[in-house]
């Protein structure tokens, strides 16, 4: 490959083409509310740990409505990027059921979705091959998130599997042909790197005799709505600083968690994200889990000062996750269960992985029986 056809994934990062993103997501938002059926989202997590509130309402609440919008759902969870930019989160067997259970909580529904670790998929492993020949070591340098990954991970010397991530990511959307990726605005690099990897590949080996469709759809990020939300003691929401409020939290805990959130001493309540970031988070929080214009809620607390704030956001949480726990307690007793969903998805996933490997091997010139 040569060094002019080099993408410059640095720039998927800057105002103009954010705005761009949004632009076409914005669109594509319109067009799957009219009708989902040509869609297939694949979008996935990594099986680090709990699910929290930041979770849900930055992304998991976005892929059920998706999915009862009628968006094909397939959901990837990246046990491979474990080894990838972390070095060790535990038992991970524990993390995957983990998060399989929290996205079964939520309300995605196991009889559509298809839920799969990577790992147990030969196939889409396997397109990593023919894509690495499609990047250069240059881009692959120059990409943000790995930046960003490698940065966040100490000391350690870049990895291969780290550098080419975005490769494996790649393969994760495009084996399935996902045509959306629900996702934060920090993925838009390795999106555009799926992007251009679909584009080579068939500028490379063209499409399949008479096909109206290219083999890889160039996938479009679908962007999350939601504001990010903080921890509660004003700072980024993560696990690590114990200022989150987890899906699998009992009401107590939740309470008692809300009951210590740190607040400021101005008794009348607003929402002023900029000046007032504690106080406006639980604003935030309780307009979120009420579908309430975050305004409003607080013109609604008004002088009632912190302790009505917290009262009101617990009650308001409390009750939006009652139905969650429900569910929640009810899957976390039930494994078998867990595990039927992911035989039946990891059956699905390879299938799928297999067909899009034979037309790959076939583009390559490389069926032979
Ligand atoms: N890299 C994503 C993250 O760190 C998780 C992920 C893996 C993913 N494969 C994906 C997201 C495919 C969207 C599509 O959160």
């Amino acid at each position: 490959m040569q060094n002019a056809e080099d993408v410059d994934l640095e720039s998927t990062m800057d105002e103009a083409s954010l705005r761009r993103s949004e632009q076409v997501s914005d669109d594509l938002k319109r067009k799957i509310a009219e009708d989902a059926s040509p869609f297939r989202m694949l979008t996935g997590d990594r099986p680090t740990g709990k699910l929290h509130l930041g979770h849900y309402f930055g992304s998991l609440r976005n892929r059920v409505e998706l999915q009862h919008a009628g968006v094909d759902s397939w959901f990837v969870v990246a046990d491979y990027q474990v080894i990838t930019d972390r070095d060790a989160v535990g038992e991970i067997r524990e993390r995957v059921y983990g998060l399989v259970t929290d996205y079964l909580a939520v309300g995605i529904d196991p009889e559509k979705a298809v839920i799969f670790p990577h790992s147990q998929v030969a196939a889409l492993n396997e397109l990593m091959l023919p894509f690495l020949s499609l990047v250069t070591d240059s881009e692959l340098r120059r990409n943000p998130t790995v930046k960003a990954e490698f940065d966040a991970s100490g000391n350690r010397p870049m990895s291969g599997l780290l550098l080419t991530y975005p490769v494996h990511q790649a393969a994760d959307i495009l084996f399935c042909k996902a045509n959306i990726v629900p996702v934060g605005k920090d993925q838009l690099p390795h999106l555009e790197q799926a992007r251009v990897i679909a584009q080579r590949f068939e500028k490379r080996y063209g499409r399949p005799e008479g096909a109206k469709h290219p083999i890889f759809p160039r996938p479009q990020a679908l962007l999350s709505e939601a504001p990010s939300v903080l921890g509660l003691d004003g700072q980024k929401m993560s696990k690590s600083r114990h200022n989150t409020i987890e899906l699998g939290m009992s009401a107590d805990e939740t309470a008692a968690r809300l009951k210590k959130a740190v607040t400021d001493s101005e008794r009348t309540i607003t929402y002023d994200p900029v000046n007032r970031p504690e106080v406006s988070n639980l604003v935030q929080l309780t307009a979120l889990a009420t579908n309430r214009d975050p305004v409003a809620v607080a013109d609604e607390i008004g002088d009632g000062g912190s302790g009505t704030l917290k009262k009101v956001a617990t009650e308001a949480l409390n009750e939006m996750l009652a139905p969650i726990r429900a569910r929640r307690a009810e899957v976390e007793a039930n494994q078998d269960f867990v595990r039927d969903v992911l035989r039946s998805s990891i059956e699905r996933a390879n299938d799928q992985a297999n067909d899009t490997l034979r037309e790959v091997h076939k583009a390559l010139r490389m069926s032979y029986l």
